[in-house]
């Protein structure tokens, strides 16, 4: 969706409907008035110094923010380990022998780890990558499942200063090895596989594709999960590992690395508007304190609550939000590995009474099959542990927000609506729950410290009316660089307006109260069911396979996921157009990137419509593919087209 098409929004802002927070909500809340608002916009850098000294630190900061735009140093020279902080910080405390984590496999295996035992796998982990030669500032790819072992693979990179580079487990061997060779990975931490709605996904068949493309890969190292899986496997001597036996009889006796503040923690590829997806670089120092700080505010954590981010550590969401915010704040995590209508539509809710879960924390496409699948599957459980939900990933639409608190929430629980991105690395704009009135439809206020605006596109700001999202100042957790493209960083991010001014991608719109309503991107980035994919990515995809000679992609809102993908395709010469060829052209873009990039629709057309000077138009597309009145055609080369195009469109899928 751009920000132009505001037209479905407009019922949005005529929303009357607001919820404060319930008193009682507030009288317990970590944050019960708006003084840190004051507090933040009086002394900005003192804010998050604040902050900073609630985590331990080996050697103090002498300077809270170096800002030479676009490029900032926060904490400088301040010496830290991100990885102490959620462990050691921890055992000289009742928290020592807390649950860290619990860990409910698809097939309801469970496993508890304390913060104790937690602490001892890092450490052993950690010599074990050591044993393997890795060193600080060596790159580790993660392709992993939901497993305990991701998060100890996470923390004991960090614990040596390793910077790890996640890759979500639903990647083809492609997009894995293109994530590799990008970060020159040493080593690969997999597995042989995971539980995805009762089959296994194959995660160390993929590596081994991927890996042959990637000299610099020196180790594999598997984790075993499926049993009887492993006489599947190529386990490669010399190079491939297995994970028990690397960690029997290693020691759990490994001090965390004293590392820079500005030291990188890791890298996590992103979609943009080019093919090539961008290694999003994260600090060490920064990025601990912005994810425990909004953690600890955002999700009113307290010592007794069992948290429930559903997110997977493959994205952002899973990195701020299930291992290093909660753990930071020493609070107890839930984490799932499978799928949320495995073996039955109730699994979520099953779980969340269970385990007694206190916070809950997804997505609106989660949310919106939820309604979809009925209201019998959560009614039908004993849901009153919950006490706080949230929602990140996409906008939410009132309705599902309505459905979320009352069905779920049973008008008890605020919902906090989180607006982010895996560039910003924690929560930038949300309501504080036991605070903001909140507004469905609106992600809120801007988060204390946060200095988030909406400009026009030359830079004016909007008081009333849409625009564009940015913010002004820079925060702790933001993105450092793209790994190996400084310049793709400055020229992304910081030349929209000014180079102190960042731009998220987003469009936005601000009511009197000063929430924000976020409209979604402005640019060639789809977010389907809350990943975001580059249309730029699929349709190299397409053009990829030996029939096609021209593909353009955009987004068309579907009613759970969000936008779906609907690819316009032109074919080589002799090629035939047939619904063969339509399910091998999904197929091969499922190969290519993964099955989160499948179209939904594609269309065989002759010609794409262009302007007279060859630009596909994207926005003629979009309104054939939403079944819109067609747009502007006045600089299209020939008109023609774009009629047959949404003549062939609606005969095939009715839009
Ligand atoms: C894009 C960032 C941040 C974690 C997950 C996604 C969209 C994210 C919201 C929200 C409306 C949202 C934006 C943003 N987005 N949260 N609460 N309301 N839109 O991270 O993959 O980096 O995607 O997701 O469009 O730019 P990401």
């Amino acid at each position: 969706m751009s920000a132009q098409d505001t037209s479905m929004f407009d019922d949005l802002l005529q929303e009357k409907r607001a919820f404060d927070p319930p008193e009682e909500f507030t009288r317990n809340a970590v944050v019960r008035n708006d003084e840190c608002y004051k507090r933040a916009q009086e002394d900005y850098e003192g804010y998050w110094e604040d902050e900073a000294k609630e985590l331990k630190w080996f050697s103090p900061w002498k300077k809270v923010l170096d800002w030479s735009p676009p490029h900032a140093r926060w904490f400088v020279d301040g010496k830290i380990n991100i990885s102490f902080n959620c462990l050691d910080r921890h055992l000289n405390t009742p928290r020592r022998n807390k649950a860290a984590i619990i860990w409910e496999g698809e097939d309801g295996e469970v496993k508890t780890i304390t913060y104790l035992q937690l602490f001892r796998e890092v450490c052993k982990f950690s010599n074990c990558l050591k044993k393997l030669g890795v060193r600080k500032g060596d790159i580790v790819a993660i392709y992993m499942p939901m497993l305990v072992e991701s998060a100890i693979a996470m923390l004991a990179c960090a614990r040596i200063g390793a910077i790890h580079n996640v890759v979500f487990g639903g990647f083809s061997p492609d997009s894995l090895a293109e994530r590799i060779n990008d970060s020159k990975a040493k080593v690969v931490i997999t597995a042989d596989g995971g539980w995805r709605r009762g089959r296994v996904l194959g995660l160390k068949h993929n590596t081994d594709r991927a890996v042959e493309h990637c000299p610099s890969v020196e180790h594999v190292i598997n984790v075993k999960r499926i049993p009887g899986e492993s006489y599947l496997l190529n386990m490669e001597d010399g190079r491939d590992h297995w994970y028990h036996q690397l960690m029997y009889g290693t020691s759990d006796s490994c001090p965390a690395e004293e590392l820079d503040s500005e030291d990188i923690s890791f890298i996590l590829y992103t979609s943009g508007t080019t093919g090539k997806p961008k290694g999003i670089v994260h600090s060490t120092g920064g990025y601990a304190v912005g994810a425990y700080s909004t953690n600890k505010y955002v999700f009113d954590l307290k010592e007794e609550d069992i948290f429930w981010c559903t997110a997977d550590v493959g994205w952002i969401t899973g990195h701020s939000y299930v291992v290093y915010g909660p753990l930071l704040c020493g609070a107890t995590i839930l984490m799932y590995e499978g799928a949320p209508d495995f073996p039955e539509k109730d699994r979520f809710w099953n779980m969340i009474a269970h385990h007694k879960v206190s916070v809950f924390y997804t997505a609106p496409t989660a949310i919106r099959a939820f309604m979809k699948w009925g209201d019998e599957y959560p009614a039908g459980h004993d849901l009153s542990s919950l006490r706080l939900l949230g929602s990140v990933g996409e906008p939410i639409n009132p309705e599902a927000w309505i459905w979320y608190y009352t069905n779920i929430g049973k008008g008890r629980c605020p919902v906090v609506d989180t607006w982010w991105q895996t560039e910003t690395g924690s929560i930038m704009i949300s309501a504080l729950p036991g605070v903001t009135t909140l507004k469905p439809g609106f992600a809120g206020p801007a988060m204390p410290g946060i200095d988030a605006t909406v400009l026009d596109e030359k830079g004016n700001e909007v008081v009333q009316g849409s625009g564009l999202l940015a913010i002004r100042k820079p925060w702790p957790s933001m993105i450092r660089t793209i790994w190996g493209d400084d310049e793709r960083y400055v020229q992304t991010y910081f030349s929209k307006w000014d180079n102190r001014t960042y731009f998220p991608g987003d469009g936005a719109k601000r009511d009197a109260a000063g929430n924000f309503m976020i409209l979604g991107r402005v640019d060639d980035v789809l977010n389907v069911a809350g990943h975001r994919i580059g249309t730029m990515e699929i349709e190299s995809a397409l053009v990829d396979h030996p029939a096609v000679a021209e593909a353009a992609v955009v987004g068309k809102a579907h009613e759970i996921k969000g936008q779906a993908i609907v690819a316009f395709v032109s074919l080589k010469g002799s090629s035939k157009a047939d619904i063969a060829l339509l399910s091998e052209l999904k197929e091969h873009v499922v190969e290519k990137i993964g099955a989160l990039a499948r179209p939904e629709d594609i269309l065989i057309t002759p010609d794409l419509p262009k302007t007279r000077s060859g630009k596909i138009m994207r926005r003629l597309l979009r309104d054939i593919a939403e079944g819109r009145a067609l747009s502007d055609v006045t600089t299209l080369a020939d008109p023609d087209v774009v009629a047959d195009l949404r003549a062939e469109y609606e005969e095939n899928y009715g839009a």
